[in-house]
């Protein structure tokens, strides 16, 4: 059996994965965050794991759990917390992969004390969030790295802008287009474009099976 174990085809890589939303505190009892459901980046670190990968995941706020041994789970809110847990592991891995919903914007200035309802109306002013995957694009050494990329116009122009921006070597491009895929959905439309400007587009597929696809791109990277 460890004979079988250790011909998996990710044996001993490290990998580090983000899933799910942010949540960017308003006050004590309030958040902006968006409805990522982070079963994606579930669905990658399992798959990983099946591989032979020891997994990071890094996680926002969600309902999904795991009790693979090989899925080092860390659970964060903000993305601050997200970018801090991430530069805490990128150096001593061999692959990363960003499939959490980011935050854009955060609130400028968290409340200390929960906001009355005082006036008519309200403006929380939003900064910038940190990219979290720009950040670790600028770090690289030899990781091999991954982005998503959610677009509605232009979408191939717009993934390659971020492939060149973020320094990565694969996107994997969500298509909102079709009916049924993207956020809120089990399935996924996906187009993967590589550094060199390969463009490679998937059928309609479940999320475990985009997240197999996904781990077949790594093993081939490894393999080449
Ligand atoms: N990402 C990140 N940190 C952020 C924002 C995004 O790590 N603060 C990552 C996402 O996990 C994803 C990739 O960057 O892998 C692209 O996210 P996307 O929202 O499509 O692009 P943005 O760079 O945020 O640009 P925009 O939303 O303006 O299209
Ligand atoms: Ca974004």
């Amino acid at each position: 059996e460890a004979d079988i174990l250790s011909k998996l085809p990710l044996k001993g890589k490290k990998v580090l994965v983000t899933a799910g939303p942010t949540y960017e505190a308003i006050d004590p009892v309030r958040f902006i965050g968006n409805h990522s459901s982070g079963k994606m980046g579930f669905d990658i670190a399992n798959e990983l794991a099946m591989n032979g990968a020891e997994v990071t995941l890094v996680s926002g706020p969600t309902h999904l759990s795991t009790s693979n041994t090989s899925i080092n789970l860390v659970r964060v809110r903000s993305a601050q917390d997200m970018y801090d847990v991430c530069h805490q592991y990128f150096e001593k891995v061999d692959v990363a992969i960003a499939a959490a919903a980011v935050a854009d914007y955060r609130p400028k200035n968290i409340a200390s004390q929960k906001i009355k309802k005082n006036e008519a109306t309200f403006v929380i002013e939003l900064e910038k969030t940190k990219d979290i995957l720009a950040s670790l694009g600028e770090k690289k050494k030899n990781q091999f790295l991954i982005g998503f990329a959610l677009e509605t116009e232009n979408e191939i122009e717009h993934a390659k802008l971020k492939i060149q921006k973020k320094n990565l070597d694969l996107i994997v491009l969500n298509s909102l287009n079709d009916k049924g895929a993207g956020f809120g959905h089990a399935t996924n439309k996906v187009t993967f474009i590589d550094s060199n400007g390969n463009i490679e587009p998937m059928d309609l597929k479940s999320k475990e099976e985009v997240a197999s696809d996904i781990v077949n791109k790594i093993i081939q990277h490894f393999n080449a």
